[in-house]
């Protein structure tokens, strides 16, 4: 059973200038509410109740305006914690350490968007590392997993030159307690990064990780088009209807403070 969760919420989002000129990839809009709010409902239907929010310095403010109190009534703790350069995913694990406090945890990517339920795999979680796969047709810009012919995972490779495989790793982690120190072995990669690959790739050599399959959409919303095509999936395929109850009133409660606040103004 997992009760922490880490929502990796920084960057820089150069791909999506101008519009990350002035707030944060993961506040934009996706239909009807900012990403956030996406893998924070993922994790919350997974039965995770105490969560890290990491972020950059230039928007933690707005990070706070929107979600500082929004669950305080509901029994969901958030927990906020500055990345100030985007060193790679894995630092979430080094920066979440009196957070993760020597228990296990699920990390999920601030712009990633899930159908699917993760809450099975969260709660029967033991020991090792719990990772995913889904098949895609751009393997190339991702993490890849190769399976070997009794479909074991045997090889995980951070984007690809050649290929490998056409199963990505969609960005929904789970890990045990080691994952601290395993992180703060890594060395950055060829692109400066301390990659989730590498944390995968550990747990792997030592026969402690899992790889399951998910279903249903995953859109990783990091440029123009995707962006728009979450917003437009969302909206088709009724994705907004997958939230938890708790959630949407949640949203909704903030909704009716907001316009609350905004009567006392105008009177
Ligand atoms: O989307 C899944 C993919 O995410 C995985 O398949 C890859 O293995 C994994 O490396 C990652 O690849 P990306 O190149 O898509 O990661 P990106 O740099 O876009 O970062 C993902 C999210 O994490 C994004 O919302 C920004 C945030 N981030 C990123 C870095 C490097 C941070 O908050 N801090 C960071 O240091």
């Amino acid at each position: 059973m997992v009760k922490k969760g880490i929502i990796l919420a920084g960057g820089t989002a150069t791909r999506l200038f101008p519009l990350t000129a002035t707030t944060s990839k993961q506040l934009l809009p996706v239909y009807d509410r900012q990403m956030i709010f996406y893998p924070l409902n993922t994790l919350i239907k997974a039965g995770i109740r105490d969560i890290l929010v990491i972020v950059s310095p230039e928007h933690s403010g707005q990070f706070l305006n929107l979600l500082g109190s929004i669950f305080k009534s509901y029994g969901v703790h958030l927990y906020f914690e500055v990345q100030k350069v985007p060193r790679g995913l894995a630092e979430a694990f080094i920066l979440g350490e009196n957070f993760i406090d020597n228990n296990s945890v699920a990390l999920i990517l601030g712009d990633n968007i899930f159908e699917d339920d993760f809450a099975k795999a969260v709660k029967s979680f033991k020991s090792g590392g719990q990772i995913f796969a889904k098949k895609v047709a751009d393997p190339e810009r991702l993490g890849v997993v190769k399976f070997d012919s009794q479909k074991r995972a045997v090889q995980i490779v951070e984007k690809p030159k050649e290929w490998i495989s056409d199963y990505a790793v969609p960005g929904f982690y789970i890990y045990d307690k080691n994952v601290v120190a395993i992180a703060k072995k890594i060395k950055p990669s060829d692109r400066g990064e301390i990659e989730i690959t590498a944390v995968n790739n550990e747990y792997l050599k030592n026969g402690k990780l899992k790889v399951g399959l998910i279903k249903g959409e995953w859109l990783d919303a990091g440029t123009f088009d995707s962006l728009l095509e979450a917003g437009y999936i969302v909206k088709t395929k009724k994705l907004y209807k997958n939230f938890h109850p708790l959630v949407d009133k949640a949203i909704a409660d903030f909704n009716e403070e907001l316009k609350g606040i905004c009567k006392k103004k105008l009177f």
